[in-house]
């Protein structure tokens, strides 16, 4: 959700700032534009609509060269997505340029504020407001650090702003309040960013800012204060990935390639988590073994498909560990007082590490003193900085905005959570936690199996086309994999689609099925009987009232072909872990679909990749 990004140093910045905000664009925006520090004066556009408007406004009037600029892709959040709301906004006296992710709570009382002292402004945006008072304080004799200080102590919600001065033209000053900021540590030269994506192309050194923190950049220093302008530091960090990651690498979607990625992203996931004697470890735990012999519950929280990670990772924690779990989504867990103790093991899932919800909520669960233990994709995000605990998984960078190999590796490290509580608590044998290590090394495998038959899925996709409705059908830690099918092709093809606990049909949603309706079934491992049964009379009643039945099953279950119209065969895995390679097809099924409607699939309408506002 809107992205940032400031430069000063010895390239052009219009160049630099313009291929940060192209490796933002993932995040998701409507308008784009860019303010440079030139000969004492400020140089800006802001044209509504994507990137390539901003860049055709450039080549069309250009503007001065310039050594220091800042950039921005917003995503509407106060005002409509057009020009005049476009980010950045200038002072009235147009010395001052802002840019700002987040939502400042106070605005209409700053704005009242402003407009009685003769200010005119000239957007609808909470932003513009937060330029006048810096530049305020600037014509009061401020310097920008200072100016930046004393406005973000008045403003409550949160934001990320970034501001350059016209009068001070080797200089970029930014300010972080519950909104991601990283700063990219160049030589001679430095960078801002939403995330260290901005900057990749020119250094992997980045350095993470606290909260409340003002950060100033010039060519040679980064210097970090807080709001009360007691110097502070931030934390360095080297990135382990580099620019490649950040291509598409002979895709035509970011989301294919990634899909692509799994085989390896869950490899990497497990890299390392078993010692030599066998036990299974895992380094970044910051909690004792105590502590978490002390846990009698497990809550986990998440937003969309890192949701539908932690409904898969109930089935999995409640077997093996024989502890309550419960799924929540952050946006209500706050809401409802929970019950929390300190004997609550508090599990936040995000990708991101940024998602907004799910911050507040952690920052509940710590208030009720409840431990917190993140499982996040992005080294140096919030969540995990605010977590007592964190599993990182090894996806690499997640560009495309629908989760793919970011949801396959939420579950792996849900996976080994489980099985590590379960070491720990001693509720499974060693060797029954190895056994279910040994599968999970196999699943990589398993995953390319699937991938390498994916023009069966694109064809199946194809047949499609103009569905107006699509159901998807699941048991166990099937259900979930059904609602994350359905969220793939909602958010990617806009298609109506709705994921169901197959036990659930007759209760209400069978009345949906009509003549040719596609419906998606995800048939659980034979090894299940019950369940796998079960799972056969749901297809067999949906087929009995015309639908057109789409069946996952595995390679060696024949007692499912007279009930489906088409079958996409999965590898052998058991139950628990089929998600990971039942979640394929339908990343493949959606991903295809979206193309073929003629989508875009890296950025589709209206959605942002990490949602920074609650
Ligand atoms: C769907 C999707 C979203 C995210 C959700 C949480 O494809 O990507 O539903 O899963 O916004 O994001 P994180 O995991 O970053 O907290």
């Amino acid at each position: 959700m809107c992205g940032i990004v400031g430069y000063v140093g010895a390239r052009q910045a219009q160049d630099v700032v313009v291929d940060g905000l192209r490796r933002l664009e993932y995040r998701g925006y409507d308008s784009a534009g860019i303010a440079l520090v030139a000969d004492g004066r400020m140089a800006s556009d802001k044209p509504a609509g994507k990137l390539a408007n901003l860049e055709k406004a450039l080549e069309e009037s250009p503007l001065p060269p310039s050594h220091t600029g800042i950039g921005h892709t917003r995503w509407a959040t106060h005002g409509a997505p057009n020009d005049a709301n476009a980010h950045p906004h200038l002072g009235g006296g147009k010395r001052l340029a802002i840019v700002h992710n987040g939502i400042i709570e106070n605005f209409a009382e700053l704005r009242t504020e402003l407009e009685t002292a003769g200010h005119t402004l000239l957007s609808e945006t909470d932003t513009e407001v937060a330029a006048h008072l810096v530049e305020r304080e600037l014509d009061g004799g401020a310097d920008l650090t200072t100016a930046m200080q004393a406005v973000c102590r008045r403003l409550a919600g949160a934001f990320t702003l970034v501001a350059v001065d016209a009068r001070a033209p080797d200089l970029v000053v930014a300010a972080r309040r519950n909104s991601p900021l990283v700063v990219g540590l160049g030589e001679g030269e430095n960078f801002l960013g939403s995330d260290v994506a901005a900057f990749i192309e020119y250094t992997r050194e980045a350095l993470e800012l606290g909260q409340d923190q003002v950060v100033t950049i010039s060519r040679d220093e980064v210097t970090v204060t807080g709001f009360d302008g007691v110097p502070a530091e931030g934390t360095q960090y080297h990135v382990d990935w580099d620019l490649s990651a950040a291509e598409k690498d002979g895709h035509d979607w970011f989301m294919r390639k990634e899909i692509h990625e799994q085989p390896s992203a869950v490899a990497d996931s497990l890299l390392g988590r078993r010692a030599a004697d066998g036990q299974l470890q895992l380094d970044e735990v910051r909690l004792s073994d105590q502590d978490l012999r002390e846990i009698d519950k497990v809550i986990i929280i998440a937003c969309g498909t890192s949701f539908y990670a932690g409904l898969v990772a109930k089935y999995a924690i409640e077997h093996w560990t024989r502890m309550p779990c419960e799924v929540e989504l952050s946006s209500e867990f706050r809401y409802r007082d929970p019950i929390l103790t300190q004997s609550t093991l508090v599990v936040a899932i995000s990708q991101s590490g940024e998602t907004a919800d799910t911050l507040q909520a952690i920052r509940h669960a710590r208030v009720q003193r409840s431990k917190v233990l993140a499982i996040c994709n992005t080294n140096g995000s919030t969540i995990p900085r605010e977590s007592d605990a964190v599993i990182y998984t090894h996806a690499g960078p997640e560009i495309g905005v629908a989760s793919t190999k970011g949801f396959l590796t939420q579950l792996v490290a849900c996976y080994l959570l489980g099985l590590y509580l379960a070491q720990i608590k001693g509720t499974r044998f060693g060797d029954e936690i190895n056994e279910v290590m040994d599968q999970l090394d196999q699943i990589p495998d398993q995953i390319q199996s699937v991938l390498d038959r994916e023009e069966e899925i694109y064809a199946i996709a194809g047949q499609q086309v103009g569905a107006k409705s699509v159901l998807f059908l699941g048991r166990h830690a099937g259900y979930p994999v059904a609602l994350e099918g359905a969220l793939k092709l909602k958010e990617l093809a806009y298609i109506h689609a709705e994921g169901f606990a197959a036990g659930e049909l007759k209760h209400g949603p069978i009345a949906l099925i009509e003549e040719g309706l596609p419906v998606l079934c995800v048939v659980p491992p034979r090894g299940r009987d019950q369940l796998h049964a079960k799972m056969l009379s749901g297809i067999q009643e949906v087929r009995a009232r015309g639908a057109h039945t789409i069946c996952l099953a595995e390679e060696n279950d024949d007692t499912i072909t007279p009930y489906a119209d088409v079958l996409i065969r999965l590898p052998q895995v058991p139950t628990l872990l089929q998600p990971l390679v039942a979640t394929v097809p339908l990343q493949l099924f959606a991903c295809e679909l979206a193309t073929q409607m003629g989508h875009d699939v890296d950025q589709p309408r209206n959605l942002a990749k990490s949602v920074t506002v609650e």
